[in-house]
């Protein structure tokens, strides 16, 4: 069962948004100003975690999302290091338009609330990422029109081709 398993998962493979053809080059790799904007302004405060082109640095880090992990304690539930408590494992962010609600408990519905959270949400706590508390501020500063246009970017992830292939449809 795990040879299949892993057979299949390694077969889901989406290289192939917008973002990776402009990557590449391609045909159909066209980015528009916000969405390039919000590209340049990912890599300086999102990708140190959501890190390569996979968006993941594949860590387990805590966001900020609680401060209270008396109930859900994320990796320390698995690792028993206190260290360990309140951290969740980076996701990819590979055709996140579509993957709402966000984060490991579902708590936000969009991903307007999603960068409300970085930038006002964040809650303080022992292990809380020190990336998310620079200089003694809590999260990450960024205007609404530079949220929005993050938000633009983060679109361009979206593979058509990979979500509508017929393989991994349901019957
Ligand atoms: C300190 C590391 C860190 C930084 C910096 C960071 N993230 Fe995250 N991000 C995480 C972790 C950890 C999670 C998963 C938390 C969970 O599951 O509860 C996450 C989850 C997300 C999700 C939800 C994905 C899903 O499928 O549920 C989105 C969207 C997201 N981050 C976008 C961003 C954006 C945009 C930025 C920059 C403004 C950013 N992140 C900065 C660590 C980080």
């Amino acid at each position: 069962m795990l040879k299949a398993l892993s057979q299949f998962m390694a077969m889901l493979v989406s290289a192939d948004s917008r973002y990776d053809k402009y990557v590449r080059g391609e045909t159909g790799g066209t980015l528009n100003p916000d969405e390039i904007t919000g590209l340049e302004l990912f890599k300086i405060k999102c990708a140190a975690c959501h890190a390569t082109d996979l968006f993941t640095d594949q860590s387990f880090r805590n966001n900020g999302i609680l401060n209270d992990f008396s109930n859900d304690a994320g990796r320390n539930e698995v690792s028993t290091f206190p260290d360990d408590i309140g951290k969740f494992a980076v996701p990819s962010l590979r055709n996140v338009q579509k993957t709402a609600p966000y984060m490991h408990n579902g708590k936000f519905p969009t991903l307007e609330s999603v960068l409300e959270h970085y930038t006002s949400g964040v809650k303080d706590s022992p292990t809380l990422d020190p990336l998310l508390k620079q200089n003694g501020q809590l999260g990450i500063a960024l205007t609404e029109s530079e949220k929005k246009q993050i938000i633009s970017f983060l679109k361009t992830l979206t593979d058509e081709a990979f979500i509508r292939d017929t393989r991994f449809q349901k019957n």
